[in-house]
């Protein structure tokens, strides 16, 4: 054996070990003295040569950082960036070609990146695997999407032990016996293939790439680094959903100015299509016109939202739109929507038109005119756009997230920010952290959100989903859910032959813009429902979108989640609890809130009688005198939930 290294976080609370042995390198990693990954081995094939054996430890480097940097937005302005460092330098036996792997350990968990120095025996490159493995040390359950489906991460998660497990989508999150979370990730995915991973047996999950077409993994030149391979850890499920490990891993924001940035709730011609009350398409039912938009900018201005989303405002959707990747133009719009007189018409009124570029995968054609499509935007004040990649494979064989669709959401996130556009990304790649990088990045889809409540055959997203998301799909945030539906029962859809609807309380709902993290926040219901229900409409108006800090009091992943922030731009406190279909009471003690002061709780509570099945609408609101000395008594009903306000009174 050939010694690599131990170390320790910062507080002594993750270790890691890294050894050679004969030739081959591997790593393991202990939180709190017990083993959480067993010995599991590293290395990437190329097509060229095999950097997983044969290999020599040349030398080591270590180093260490303890920083604070802030978020021009977010879930946590101020973010501590703190690991010991070392790296690894390898080169390959006889053949010399050269590796490095750098680990950072953290108080929270473990990231590792490869990179192939620029050298003369390995230029032009293909990987065609990478061995890196997980071996955990036990059979944990876990959280987990399967990757390699259609409707890329749309899916629904199952719980079952990592024995169970397929190849699955990351983040993977896991929870022991003994009551440890965590997550395996990655960080920083800009140009390299997707990591799913896969189970081999044995509690061993090994890194599975998602391939080109033609079977290549990935495709490089040195000097190239590999993303960030990252596992989080902490005591609870709330730990994970306030680590910021992956935030950590990605490069400092190349946005020097980003006051242009600008956190907001946006309304939308866009419900009425997922219902059928109206359609992207052109004729009779056609949504995107320039009256019923002028409607929703009123609407949007009398409760002071940011914007107004129009879907289906551009020649391309006649016909079946799925299949229109060819033929959408995105700079024609349709005659009965005016351009021009809608972002005029916003200014008027001092809000913005939100941009719409469906591309239904059809890179190529979207790639030809985004340029032109951008200026247009920057043209008419247009400063936030909604993409979408509807489609389940690009290119004519394309995965979403294969490297060729990584580099293409990069490039356009980079184009954004060239014209200072906000990016709202669906069908989107996997969220690894690059907003840090690229602030405009705001937020995406990724998972299944509300929509699916409107049209799913199987009848909508089932109670539980939303306890799991914040541990899944949600631990890398943002995601645009699109809450906001007060007609939780959708009578407003035409025919609705698979029973569907929201399936839980209207308190639940409102809950959701806490529990959910997202910088663009939907208010998603039509006008007529938004209106008709003031209650509800006043907690919507007041939550903020932009938090200073993220706490998380109570959590069981599937079951519940209690999450409180504070937001950014005043003293205010915000509480979201939901769960399952269980109903809960919980009893909150409210130290996070500045002692000394005095605070009115307004809460939107399940109102008597609540149930998600039979009675979702009862909503209480009531008001408390409390205090940093206080504990609130949370009453959730079956799939219900509850949304406090604080305002401090003094
Ligand atoms: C799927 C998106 O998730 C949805 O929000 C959008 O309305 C449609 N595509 C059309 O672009």
């Amino acid at each position: 054996m050939n010694y690599g290294g131990v170390v320790s976080s910062p507080n002594g609370d993750v270790s890691l070990t890294v050894e050679v042995e004969e030739g081959e390198p591997v790593y393991h990693l202990k939180y709190n003295d017990k083993v959480l990954i067993a010995p599991s081995r590293l290395g990437v094939i190329f097509k060229e040569t095999n950097l997983s054996q044969d290999l020599t430890l040349d030398y080591i480097e270590s180093s260490k950082v303890d920083e604070i940097w802030t978020q021009p937005w977010g879930e946590q302005k101020e973010i501590r960036n703190n690991y010991e460092e070392i790296k690894l330098y390898f080169s390959k036996n006889e053949s010399g070609e050269k590796m490095n792997i750098t680990f950072r350990v953290f108080d929270d968990g473990l990231g590792f990146q490869y990179e192939w120095p620029e050298q003369v025996g390995l230029q032009d490159f293909v990987i065609t695997d990478e061995i890196t493995e997980f071996n955990m040390a036990d059979d944990h359950t876990g959280w987990w999407i399967g990757a390699y489906q259609l409707n890329r991460y749309e899916h629904l998660f199952n719980e079952t032990r990592v024995s169970e497990t397929d190849t699955v989508h990351t983040p993977f999150t896991m929870k022991t016996d003994d009551g440890i979370h965590l997550s395996i990730h990655e960080a920083a995915l800009t140009n390299f293939a997707s990591m799913t991973v896969a189970n081999n047996g044995n509690n061993s999950l090994e890194v599975d790439l998602v391939p080109w077409k033609n079977g290549d993994k990935v495709r490089g030149s040195a000097p190239h680094k590999s993303p960030w391979r990252i596992i989080n850890v902490g005591e609870t499920a709330g730990d994970l959903m306030t680590n910021y490990l992956m935030l950590n891993l990605n490069e400092p924001s190349k946005i020097e100015d980003t006051s242009w940035i600008t956190p907001g709730k946006y309304t939308g011609i866009w419900w009425d299509m997922h219902l059928g009350t109206k359609t992207w398409e052109s004729g009779e039912m056609h949504g995107a016109t320039t009256e019923y938009t002028k409607q929703l900018m009123d609407f949007t201005a009398r409760h002071g939202f940011y914007g107004v989303l129009v879907e289906g405002w551009n020649q391309g959707w006649d016909g079946s739109w799925f299949d229109n990747g060819d033929v959408f133009s995105f700079t024609e719009p349709y005659p009965d929507f005016d351009l021009k007189e809608v972002t005029r018409y916003a200014d008027s009124l001092g809000v913005k038109l939100i941009g719409h570029h469906e591309t239904s995968a059809g890179i190529s054609n979207y790639e030809a005119q985004v340029d032109e499509a951008f200026d247009l935007y920057n043209e008419v004040g247009v400063e936030a756009v909604k993409t979408g990649y509807v489609g389940d494979f690009v290119e004519g064989g394309e995965w979403h997230h294969g490297q060729f669709m990584v580099r293409h959401y990069r490039d356009i996130v980079k184009k954004a920010a060239e014209h200072k556009i906000m990016l709202n990304v669906h069908e989107p790649i996997k969220d690894t952290g690059i907003r840090r990088t690229w602030p405009n990045m705001m937020t995406r889809e990724g998972a299944r959100g509300q929509e699916y409540n409107a049209w799913s055959v199987d009848g909508g997203n089932p109670p539980s989903y939303t306890t799991i998301v914040p541990f899944t799909r949600g631990l890398v945030s943002p995601f645009d859910y699109t809450p906001g539906v007060f007609n939780l029962l959708l009578t407003d859809k035409p025919e609705n032959p698979d029973n569907n609807r929201v399936q839980h309380t209207l308190a639940k709902e409102l809950a959701l813009y806490v529990v959910i993290y997202s910088p663009l926040q939907m208010v998603s219901d039509l006008v007529k429902n938004l209106e008709a229900n003031p209650t509800a409409l006043e907690w919507v108006k007041a939550v903020p979108v932009d938090w200073e800090t993220t706490l998380v009091p109570k959590a069981e992943i599937g079951d519940y989640v209690v999450v409180v922030r504070k937001d950014r731009n005043s003293g205010d406190w915000y509480l979201g609890g939901i769960t399952n279909e269980k109903a809960r009471d919980f009893e909150v003690e409210l130290d996070f809130l500045e002692s000394g002061k005095t605070y009115e709780a307004q809460v939107w509570a399940d109102g008597e009688d609540a149930d998600w099945k039979t009675n979702p609408y009862p909503l209480e609101r009531t008001t408390e005198e409390v205090t940093s000395e206080s504990v609130l008594e949370l009453n959730l009903a079956k799939g219900g939930g509850v949304a406090v306000r604080f305002a401090p009174k003094n």
